[in-house]
């Protein structure tokens, strides 16, 4: 991968070069992930009130520890992601699903690698600020996927209203002297493997026809 040069940090170039880097790298783990089973049905007709709670909490056992792990390598607000395990959560208990969010075995949480340095952090932080054009997408078709006493239960997928994290991670980049994009790259696309194993568990525990609850 080329280095991107002192010179074009902090200008708009920057930006678009490492995101375009950081898409290139990720764009075969998202497929992966925008198909795995758990997810997919988020954006079919026939999507079941119990699919859409079985993607939500998975999206929980993802954001909530990883919120915490973003805070506790940088505790500058304006570079804080939103607390979307938040609002997560209130889906889930509008769903009916408190008692699944209460006994989420720890096991089934994000426990992923700890973020060691500034470029790791935006390679991780991409993951998630990125998915937000995903939940754009996805937001738009629950509009006819979800059962309709469901409809209004998208705080989590409306909870995305501007561009302001995203221009805030690029932001932070910049200022970042030592970046290197071969880190940023490969903690990207480690995340985006630990979301699938995730996404693997929880697929293997409340999804399959056997045992899905
Ligand atoms: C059903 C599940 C998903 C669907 C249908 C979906 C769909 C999409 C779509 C339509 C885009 C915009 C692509 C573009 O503008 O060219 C996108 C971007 C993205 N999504 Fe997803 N997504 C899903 C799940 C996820 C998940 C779970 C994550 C990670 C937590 C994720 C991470 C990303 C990232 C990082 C980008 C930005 C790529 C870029 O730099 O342009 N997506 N997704």
């Amino acid at each position: 991968m080329p280095e991107l040069s002192q010179r074009q940090m902090g200008d708009d170039g920057y930006s678009d070069s490492l995101r375009t880097l950081l898409r290139n790298a990720t764009k075969d783990a998202h497929h992966r992930i925008d198909h795995h089973p758990l997810v997919a049905p988020l954006v079919r007709h026939g999507l079941t009130a119990a699919q859409y709670g079985n993607a939500l909490l998975a999206l929980f056992a993802l954001h909530a520890p990883l919120e915490k792990a973003f805070s506790t390598f940088l505790s500058i607000p304006e570079y804080s992601p939103p607390p979307r395990s938040s609002l997560l959560a209130e889906d889930l208990s509008s769903l009916g699903r408190q008692a699944d969010l209460t006994n989420l075995p720890l096991a089934l949480l994000w426990s992923g690698h700890g973020i060691a340095t500034p470029s790791e952090y935006v390679g991780m932080r991409y993951v998630i600020e990125g998915s937000a054009m995903g939940a754009k997408f996805i937001r738009a078709q629950l509009k006819t996927t979800l059962p309709e006493g469901c409809r209004t239960i998208t705080r989590f997928f409306d909870g995305y209203p501007g561009d302001g994290d995203w221009r805030a991670l690029w932001q932070f980049a910049a200022t970042q002297g030592s970046f290197n994009h071969v880190d940023a790259a490969a903690a990207a696309i480690r995340l985006f493997t630990d979301i699938e194993d995730l996404f693997d568990r929880h697929f293997e525990l409340y999804c399959r026809p056997e045992t899905a609850l």
